[in-house]
């Protein structure tokens, strides 16, 4: 018999009601709620592709439970801005070509996110083990780490959109 019910979970400022299996990661109930935004990779946690923020925190949405996450502020990478309101992280990507295919994104901008709620003033190499959970086919890293580094001087500098 499945156990399903009924989940208010806030996405990006918004509380959103879906219906719920207990055994849902929070990766499907987002990608079924047409969050598809946030990415599907391993579903095992090591690909870093379908991370997302819960209380400002990076978390890999596939090693989550959906109802785990009630009560919580999440936040995919559209929360973070727009083509109009664009985060400083996105900026930087665009503008250093920090994106190829574009898969590993909006993963690696969460978790530079994480990253710089808990440091805003990384080294290279703490920003290398910042984003050592995930992975990018494309780009070889570099402007990636490079996209970071300029995205929080930025933050450092003008702060974020609110
Ligand atoms: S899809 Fe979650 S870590 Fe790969
Ligand atoms: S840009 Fe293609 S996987 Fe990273």
């Amino acid at each position: 018999m499945s156990n399903t019910k009924q989940l208010t979970l806030n996405i990006n400022g918004q509380d959103e009601k879906m219906n719920v299996p207990s055994h849902r990661t929070l990766l499907e109930a987002l990608r079924e709620s047409g969050h598809i935004e946030v990415k599907c990779g391993c579903e095992k946690g090591d690909c870093g592709a379908c991370a997302v923020l819960v209380d400002d925190v990076a978390v890999d949405s596939c090693l989550t439970l959906a109802w785990a996450s009630e009560g919580k502020a999440i936040t995919t990478v559209t929360g973070l801005g727009n083509v109009d309101e664009p985060h400083p992280l996105q900026t930087a990507f665009k503008d250093l070509g920090a994106s190829q295919c574009g898969y590993c994104t909006p993963g690696m901008i969460i978790a530079s996110k994480g990253l710089l709620n808990e440091n805003p003033d990384p080294t290279d190499d703490e920003i290398r083990v910042g984003l050592s959970g995930n992975l990018c086919r494309c780009t070889g890293y570099a402007k990636i780490l490079d996209a970071v580094g300029q995205a929080a001087e930025v933050m450092r500098r003008e702060g974020e959109p609110s």
